[in-house]
C-alpha cells in the first residue's frame, strides 16, 4: 500500500497527463447519463476502435431511454448487429422500460447497479462518470495498472484478490474528480501500462511506481487462473437449391442473437448429408477459437418442404440468394457466406480454363 503522499502525488500526475493526453471518444463529449451508460454496456466486452461507430449509430437512432423503450426488439437487435453478445442490447432494452416506468434515469450506485445488465465495474463507472459518486471501477486494465504501481502480488484471478484490489482502488480513487479518475485509471491501462511491454517510458505515474523502480513490471500482475483458448471445429451447411438458401432463425426466446439468421449445422438439420467441402473460416469470441467449416449438403428427402418449419431450436425456411442481405444475419452466416461465394468463383473459373481448353483443341 503507498502513503497518502504517495497517492497524492499519483492522483497528481495521473489527472494532469489525462487532462492533456486523453483520447478523444465521444462519449466523453456528454454529461448524458443514459448515453454514458449506452457507451459502458458496449464497452464491457468490446474494443473502444469498435464500439466508436456503434455507439454513434445506437444514440441516432434512439437518443433517449424513452426512443429505446419504445423501438422494436429487432431494431435495436439490428443495432446491435456486430458487436457480439446480444444480451446487452436485451438488457439495455428492459432497463430502459423499467427506466421508463420509474420516471427516469437512477441517480444512485445501488439504483443504477440494479439495472439488468449492469454489473459491479459498470455501475462504478456511471455513477462516477454521469454523478461524480466517488465509486472507483475495476476492470482488468485498473488490475494491472494497481498491481504494478504499488507492486503487489496479489492473484487477480481469485475472488479474494479482486476484492483486495477492489478495496484497493477505493482508497486510491480522488473523491473529489471520481469520474475522471476512473477514465484516468482505464486509459492508463489501455494506452501505456500495457498487458506486454508497458511504455514506462511515457507514464506519467514511473517515478512513483514500485514495480518499475523494482524492473518487476513484467512480471505483475499476478495471475494463476489465465484465462485457456478453448478450440473448437463446426461445420455449417450451405444448402442452395433454384437461388434459394436454407437458413434457420434463432428463436425471439433465443439467449444468443434472438432473431438473427444462421446456417443450419447438423444439430437443426440432423439428416442432411454433407457434400463437397468449400472452405473455412476462422472466428474468435473471447477465449472461444471457432474454425468453421463449410461443407455444401444436400437433404435426402426432396421435395424439401416450401413452407417455413418449425421445431424448439428455431425455424428453417428457404430464402432468395437475393434477400440475404437484408436480414439480420449473423457474423458467422456473412463470412460462410464470404467463403462460398470465394469458392464459386474459383469454381467458375476453373471451369472456364477447363471450357477454354476443349476449345483450343477441337
Ligand atoms: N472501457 C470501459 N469504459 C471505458 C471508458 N469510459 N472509456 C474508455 N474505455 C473504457
Amino acid at each position: 500500500m503507498l502513503s497518502e503522499l504517495q497517492i497524492a502525488d499519483f492522483r497528481a500526475a495521473l489527472l494532469e497527463w489525462f487532462d492533456r493526453h486523453q483520447r478523444d471518444l465521444p462519449w466523453r463529449q456528454t454529461t448524458d447519463p443514459y448515453a454514458i451508460w449506452v457507451s459502458e454496456i458496449m464497452l464491457q466486452q468490446t474494443r473502444v476502435t469498435a464500439v466508436i461507430p456503434y455507439y454513434e449509430r445506437f444514440l441516432n437512432r434512439f437518443p433517449t431511454h424513452s426512443a429505446l423503450a419504445a423501438a422494436p426488439e429487432a431494431d435495436v437487435l439490428a443495432h446491435w448487429a456486430g458487436l457480439g453478445y446480444y444480451y446487452r442490447a436485451r438488457n439495455l432494452q428492459s432497463a430502459a422500460k423499467q427506466m421508463q416506468s420509474d420516471g427516469g434515469f437512477p441517480t444512485s450506485y445501488e439504483a443504477i447497479r440494479a439495472l439488468p445488465g449492469v454489473g459491479e465495474y459498470t455501475a462504478a463507472a456511471v455513477a462516477s462518470i454521469a454523478f461524480q459518486l466517488p465509486h472507483a471501477s475495476v476492470d482488468g486494465n485498473v488490475l494491472r495498472v494497481l498491481s504494478r504501481v504499488c507492486e503487489d502480488d496479489t492473484d487477480i484471478g481469485s475472488g479474494s484478490g479482486r476484492r483486495h484490489f477492489g478495496n484497493l482502488a477505493e482508497a486510491m480513487l480522488d473523491r473529489s474528480r471520481p469520474g475522471v479518475f476512473n477514465q484516468a485509471m482505464m486509459e492508463l491501462g489501455a494506452t501505456i501500462c500495457l498487458p506486454t511491454n508497458p511504455q514506462c517510458l511515457v507514464c506519467p505515474v514511473s517515478a512513483g511506481c514500485r514495480a518499475r523502480i523494482a524492473g518487476r513490471q513484467n512480471d505483475l500482475p499476478v495471475n494463476r487462473k489465465p484465462a485457456k483458448t478453448v478450440r473448437i471445429n463446426r461445420t455449417v451447411f450451405w444448402i442452395e437449391q433454384h437461388d434459394r438458401v436454407l437458413l434457420w432463425q434463432r428463436p425471439a426466446s433465443s439467449r444468443l442473437m434472438p432473431g438473427f439468421w444462421e446456417l443450419p449445422e447438423r444439430l437443426q438439420l440432423p439428416a442432411a448429408l454433407p457434400g463437397r467441402k468449400m472452405g473455412a473460416f476462422r472466428h474468435a469470441i473471447t477465449f472461444h477459437d471457432y474454425r468453421f467449416e463449410v461443407a455444401e449438403a444436400f437433404l435426402p428427402n426432396e421435395p424439401f418442404p416450401k413452407e417455413p418449419f418449425r421445431n424448439e431450436l428455431g425455424t428453417c425456411q428457404w430464402v432468395p440468394l437475393a434477400e440475404l442481405e437484408r436480414l439480420p444475419a449473423s457474423t458467422i452466416l456473412k463470412k460462410a457466406r464470404r467463403v462460398v461465394m470465394k469458392h464459386l468463383t474459383k469454381e467458375e473459373s476453373k471451369r472456364a480454363v477447363a471450357v477454354a481448353g476443349i476449345a483450343r483443341n477441337t
